[in-house]
């Protein structure tokens, strides 16, 4: 697969990726079988991380829609363990399974340091600057994304934070 296609693979999973996370904890927050359980800070801070994870969709949905940035794929392949780690939970929420609330704090704790320090870090950051060499997308637009990604991954670590406080009062 050539840089420019594995460029456009690895933002639209990582928009992709974006949007499941957030539907994670809206899905969980709306529940009514755990939220019965979970007080009003932790739905608080649920409700934060899905919309801010909702921006990060949305943000790069905007720069990718200018500069034909999407290409589908199968992100199981693009992203790997996060990938297969965020559809699990979600799958095993929709079809039911009642998930006790310091579990999908875990769960959610390790997919926010992976996705910021492996996948956007260690992944798409190297990707799209070696994007500009090959002539996949501009410098200017290259500088967007990066100064982007960069932002994603301090909310990232944000996220994780917000997570250990209630990590923290759940025991
Ligand atoms: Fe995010
Ligand atoms: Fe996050």
């Amino acid at each position: 697969m050539d840089l420019c296609s594995a460029i456009r693979r690895n933002i639209y999973c990582s928009y992709m990726l974006e949007r499941i996370v957030a539907d994670t904890f809206t899905m969980y927050v709306e529940e009514p079988s755990p939220s019965a359980e979970i007080s009003t800070i932790t739905k608080t801070i649920f409700s934060i991380i899905a919309a801010e994870s909702r921006n990060h969709a949305k943000f790069l949905e905007l720069v990718a829609e200018q500069n034909n940035l999407f290409e589908e794929t199968d992100c199981s392949q693009t992203v790997g363990i996060p990938w297969a780690a965020v559809q699990k939970l979600r799958e095993e929420l929709s079809s039911g399974r009642v998930i006790g609330l310091k579990e999908f704090i875990e769960r959610q704790m390790w997919l926010e340091k992976a996705v910021g320090e492996e996948t956007y870090h260690k992944i798409v950051l190297p990707l799209i600057r070696e994007g500009i060499k090959a002539g996949c997308i501009t410098r200017e637009y290259a500088n967007i994304l990066e100064t982007l990604f960069s932002k994603m991954i301090l909310d990232e670590e944000y996220h994780e934070e917000m997570l250990k406080i209630l990590a923290e009062l759940s025991g």
